[in-house]
């Protein structure tokens, strides 16, 4: 056993996985690129009333799971790690005076989030969120074009099987009704009650609903639904919010009990699911609509959506259903010579190839040729690039190490006759 372990529910991501979080990455920055969203990037810690306030208090995400910095003696402040970045988002929003730019400003991020969650596969103390938010646009249209944009990463992504359940959690007029309903359902249940869901019961009634403990399974399957309980207005959004997402041919499924598990939401929420593995799995992503979040953390009243894409359970999710990771890109080519000693020149030689732009390894170790050009075969390498005597008239021996053929080269030409030789053998 090593001495020094990554600290638990954290992992190291080794090149073949970080190159799998690369593609998903260039790919959420090409698709909202496509949707109109632009980059943003806030810190890794916030000051802890920001999640306090935004998230909710009585949420798990904020009572159970915020990583809390231990506060330095002289400083007033605390902070915590993000542990979302939705509330971070909208602080910024709030700081630099968005609400005067043209609405609804689309911003995106990607990046490490931080949960003090017990650990399980799928469920990390460190983990990879790829998030939009829009905010300033009360849709419904919107809701439908960011739970579209959703779908289309994991197609693009290539899950397969990607179900979208949608429901509305209503808003502060219908909301505060059907809480008093919920309350009144589980205080006839009190004895059947987990402790933790007991105490919660009185502050935040909602949780209840989306509790992970499997003894409220039964008691939340009977639970009143919101749906039957939202206003005209909320109704009305969320008919138009599943006529527009049936129009854009999103295949989606309405379900009552979601109700997710930050406080900041109204009306419109969503999670994506592998179909079928909703019961088992965890969600591959979820978001919704936050009307009252801005004012919340001290803007003017202005509604937002969202979205938070799990990027180590996409990651998952692939490996289980068989997509090879994308392979390490190899060398074009190795500079080896026939002096072991002349690290100069192998090193001289590749470096002017990669102000080329090539991809191209030295081959530094001081051994015989031979032993060089085995080593650049293992790596994959197209060419082997062979400084021998040839050099004293500038010119240099190239071996096409999967061809088996070799020939001579004049190193003014090198750069330009292996950028050519890739290129016929990639589209050839
Ligand atoms: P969330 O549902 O808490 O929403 O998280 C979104 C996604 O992050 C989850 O569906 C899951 O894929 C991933 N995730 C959460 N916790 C973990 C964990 N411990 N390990 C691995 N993956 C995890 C939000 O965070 C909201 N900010 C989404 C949003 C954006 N709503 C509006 N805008």
């Amino acid at each position: 056993m090593p001495t020094y372990r990554a600290p638990r529910g954290t992992r190291d991501l080794l090149p073949d996985e970080r190159a799998v979080f690369d593609r998903l990455t260039r790919l959420a920055t090409d698709l909202t690129e496509r949707y109109g969203y632009r980059p943003i990037e806030t810190p890794l810690f916030e000051q802890t009333a920001v999640f306090e306030r935004g998230i909710g208090e009585v949420t798990d995400v904020v009572e159970k799971e915020l990583f809390r910095l231990a506060p330095r003696t002289d400083e007033a402040e605390s902070w915590a790690l993000r542990p979302e970045p939705t509330a971070g988002i909208v602080r910024a929003y709030v700081q630099h005076g968005m609400q005067t730019w043209p609405q609804p400003v689309k911003l995106t991020t990607t990046g490490p989030m931080f949960r003090y969650d017990r650990p399980q596969a799928g469920r990390y103390r460190q983990f990879w969120q790829f998030d939009v938010e829009a905010i300033g646009d009360p849709g419904p249209a919107i809701d439908a074009e960011v739970i579209e944009l959703g779908h289309r990463f994991y197609a693009e992504a290539g899950v397969q099987g990607v179900e979208v359940l949608v429901n509305s959690i209503g808003d502060p007029v219908c909301r505060p009704a059907y809480i008093a309903t919920l309350t009144a359902y589980y205080r006839g249940h009190l004895a059947e009650l987990p402790a933790t869901e007991k105490d919660r019961l009185e502050r935040n009634a909602l949780r209840l609903l989306d509790s992970k403990d499997p003894d409220m399974a039964g008691l939340n399957a009977a639970a009143p639904r919101i749906t039957d309980h939202l206003c005209e207005a909320c109704a009305a959004h969320f008919d138009s919010v599943r006529a527009h997402l049936t129009a854009l041919g999103v295949p989606f499924r309405v379900e009552p009990g979601l109700v997710r598990g930050l406080d900041y939401y109204t009306r419109t929420a969503f999670e994506f699911y592998v179909s079928g593995r909703e019961g088992q799995q965890q969600a591959l992503g979820g978001g919704g609509r936050y009307d009252g979040l801005v004012a919340l953390l001290g803007g003017k009243p202005t509604p937002g959506i969202g979205f938070g894409l799990g990027l180590d359970r996409v990651a998952l999710v692939l490996a289980e259903q068989g997509h090879a990771p994308a392979a390490t890109a190899a060398p074009l080519a190795v500079v080896v010579g026939a002096d072991p000693d002349d690290t100069v020149g192998r090193l001289r030689v590749a470096s002017r190839l990669r102000a080329e732009r090539l991809r191209v390894r030295a081959d530094l170790a001081r051994r015989k040729l031979g032993r060089q050009l085995e080593a650049a075969s293992k790596d994959g390498a197209h060419f082997a690039v062979i400084l021998g005597d040839e050099l004293a008239d500038g010119h240099v021996q190239v071996r096409d190490l999967q061809a088996g053929s070799q020939r001579l080269v004049a190193l003014a030409d090198l750069a330009r006759e292996l950028a050519r030789a890739e290129t016929t053998h990639r589209h050839g």
